[in-house]
């Protein structure tokens, strides 16, 4: 079996629900505390053990490939200003794994965006991590999935236990045996009483190579090439397992998801938690 050593993180996307925050600068920089969400989910990506990174990225977007590069000048200051943990914490950046990219040129959605990395996925297995995703876990949430990729060989989704209410708004995965997590299918926002299980899946897969050739087939719909589309179409012929997400996420995509995670994240660090405590007691709700 080969080791998933490569992963793609597609940030080509709009990012129209952070208006106007994202009309020159990328949904991905956003930071969370004071650490840009992209950075979360490249460490993510590395403490899972991926070594190459390609994102899939466009025109509006040249901030995230300035983060993950030397920044010689910002570092020729903080050293003569004696500043080195801050130096040492700029140059750990660039050096977190050999990152590459690819311009979507128009953003044609996540499947079109997959597609472009074929040449550099070659034939091996693949990780891709949706930009917008942030996941607090004790294991790296993508090393989970690599556990379930090992152990059955097969593709694998990431599966978390849905609020009701969130039920009809999400992508629900049908389990062909729940206690194993094989998957048989996914039923797009069904209604709740409709819904095949509570689970949804969320921006992180590890998927063969064989997928490239069932995005080539998928069609256009409301101006997009889905990569579920393809998901479904390969699940008719190799097998799916969803791997139950032991930790919490955080949809940074949307406003609430993103305020609950700033707020959550400064209550566990110890810098910012006492002071972010007392503030929030303070707050007449
Ligand atoms: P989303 O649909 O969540 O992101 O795509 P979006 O399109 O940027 O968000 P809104 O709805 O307009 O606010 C999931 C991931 O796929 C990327 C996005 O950047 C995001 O990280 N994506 C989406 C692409 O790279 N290309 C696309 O054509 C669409």
């Amino acid at each position: 079996m080969r080791r998933v050593r490569k992963a793609i993180i597609p940030v080509a996307g709009m990012g129209t629900r952070f208006l106007p925050a994202t009309k020159v600068l990328a949904k991905e920089m956003l930071p969370i505390i004071d650490k840009p969400t992209i950075q979360y989910i490249v460490e993510e990506a590395v403490n899972s053990g991926i070594e190459e990174i390609l994102f899939i990225t466009s025109p509006y977007k040249k901030n995230i490939e300035d983060h993950f590069d030397r920044s010689f000048e910002l570092e020729k200051r903080l050293e003569k200003s004696n500043k080195l943990e801050q130096l040492e914490m700029v140059k750990d950046i660039s050096n977190l794994a050999s990152f590459y990219y690819l311009r979507q040129g128009e953003p044609l959605g996540t499947g079109h965006a997959v597609k472009l990395a074929k040449n550099f996925v070659g034939d091996e297995p693949f990780a891709i991590l949706y930009g917008d995703d942030v996941v607090v876990s004790e294991v790296p949430c993508l090393k989970q999935l690599m556990q379930v990729y090992e152990k059955y060989d097969c593709n694998v989704l990431c599966a978390e236990e849905l609020e009701d209410y969130l039920i009809p708004q999400k992508g629900i995965i049908e389990y062909e045996d729940i206690k194993s997590g094989k998957v048989k299918g996914l039923v797009e926002k069904p209604k709740l009483e409709e819904a095949p299980s509570k689970h949804g899946t969320l921006g992180r897969y590890i998927l063969k190579p064989e997928i490239f050739a069932e995005i080539e087939k998928i069609s256009m719909k409301n101006g997009e090439y889905l990569l579920t589309d393809a998901l479904l179409t390969l699940m008719k012929k190799q097998d799916f397992y969803a791997c139950k997400l032991n930790g919490k996420y955080y949809d940074v995509g949307n406003q609430i998801g993103y305020i609950k995670a700033n707020v959550e994240f400064a209550l566990s660090r110890e810098d910012l938690a006492s002071a972010m405590r007392e503030y929030l007691s303070k707050l007449e709700i």
